[in-house]
């Protein structure tokens, strides 16, 4: 019987997370997802947070396409977000199949498609960005497209916007494009990881709880109300955007981290400014960064660089950055004061999830 399957997640460069470090908040189209900025993020090694997604298609499966996240059913919604990125997929796939006739017809045959996250969904750790990078990417290999990682960015960021940076590893800038049908607003890399191999992450999970306020209402209730965001857009973003890939092609460990400080802060500022206010963080996160910044002031007084930035996305739990000489004081000092944030992930109870399939997959 004809089956085809595809695994994504273990290779480098794709289905990863990414932290940012200049900010998507904001879209100008959200049926399209094009941002109101453009934004860049670091996307972390796949060793410890990652969605994995198997899609097999089949012609002898029943009509309609079918996706659990987790084990959980999740609902295919007739115009919603996956059902677009699969639609465009498709479309690509019967490109190569009408080229090359003795190609069997996957386009045609019902899609099953099952991903597993083995860090918390929904909880600000950018569950979104690498769970629909996965699905673009797993889908895009089953169906053997001859697309480009930037290409299938097109695609992944209509899932959801970050996305389009998790195709890509190291450091990736989401260009937000000026077309109206978002055909330039893709995901490019700025520098590969081995560019700067010695810039580390260390995530501190405050809450695996699902957050009250997901991305998408969010950026859309701080897009219709906050007048701060209009200033970020116009008058920080562009210019920080530059400032933070001079710094990264100079490996200037403390503008990097300056700038990725500044912007964290900003961002959750004009979410505060936002009506009702969201708040995203919570008073451990606020204690990390004040813990973060004394351990700056403290090495700047004594004639030294900053050892650490901290980012937070829509959510309480922090990413700290620093360089690999410096992580372990960062790893003793979090250690010492918040020793809970770094217990979460168990990655081997989690990924063991990853063989079991869900009934109805097959
Ligand atoms: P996060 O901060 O984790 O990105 P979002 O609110 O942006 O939170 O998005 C969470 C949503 O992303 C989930 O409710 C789910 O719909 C989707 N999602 C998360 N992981 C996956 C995955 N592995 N595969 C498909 N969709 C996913
Ligand atoms: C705070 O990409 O999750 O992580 O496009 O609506 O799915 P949707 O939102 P999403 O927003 C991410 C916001 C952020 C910052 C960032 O990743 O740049
Ligand atoms: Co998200």
């Amino acid at each position: 019987m004809a089956r085809y399957e595809a695994t994504a997640s273990a290779p480098v460069n794709i289905a990863c997370i990414n932290f940012t470090s200049s900010r998507y908040w904001g879209k100008r189209d959200t049926a399209l997802i094009l941002p109101t900025n453009s934004s860049l993020s670091v996307t972390l090694s796949q060793d410890h947070l990652r969605s994995t997604t198997t899609s097999r298609a089949d012609a002898s499966f029943e009509q309609g396409d079918r996706l659990w996240l987790n084990g959980n059913e999740e609902e295919i919604k007739a115009g919603g977000r996956t059902e677009t990125c699969l639609a465009a997929l498709r479309k690509w796939r019967k490109e190569v199949e009408d080229k090359d006739t003795s190609v069997p017809r996957l386009s045609e045959w019902p899609l099953r498609i099952a991903s597993y996250n083995n860090f918390p969904t929904a909880a600000g750790l950018a569950s979104s960005a690498s769970g629909l990078a996965a699905l673009v990417a797993s889908v895009s290999q089953l169906y053997q497209l001859p697309q480009s990682a930037s290409e299938l960015s097109l695609i992944a960021r209509q899932g959801s916007g970050s996305a389009c940076r998790s195709l890509f590893g190291g450091f990736v800038a989401w260009q937000m494009g000026s077309a109206s049908d978002g055909s330039d607003s893709l995901a490019v890399q700025v520098a590969p990881k081995e560019h700067w191999p010695d810039m580390h992450a260390l995530i501190c999970v405050v809450s695996d709880a699902k957050k009250g306020t997901s991305s998408t209402s969010g950026m859309q209730k701080t897009v219709a109300t906050s007048t701060l965001l209009q200033h970020r857009i116009k008058h920080v973003v562009p210019e920080r955007m530059e400032e933070i890939e001079r710094a990264i092609a100079a490996k200037d460990f403390d503008s990097f981290a300056r700038i990725t400080m500044r912007d964290s802060n900003s961002f959750h500022a004009v979410c505060l400014d936002t009506e009702p206010p969201i708040f995203y963080l919570n008073d451990v996160s606020r204690a990390i960064i004040a813990v973060v910044e004394e351990l700056n002031r403290a090495s700047v007084v004594q004639g030294r660089g900053l050892v650490a930035a901290y980012t937070f996305d829509a959510g309480p739990n922090a990413v700290l950055y620093a360089l690999e000489e410096n992580m372990p004081v960062v790893v003793n000092t979090i250690n010492e004061f918040f020793p809970q944030t770094l217990e979460f992930p168990d990655p081997f109870h989690m990924l063991n999830k990853t063989a079991t399939r869900p009934e109805g997959f097959n």
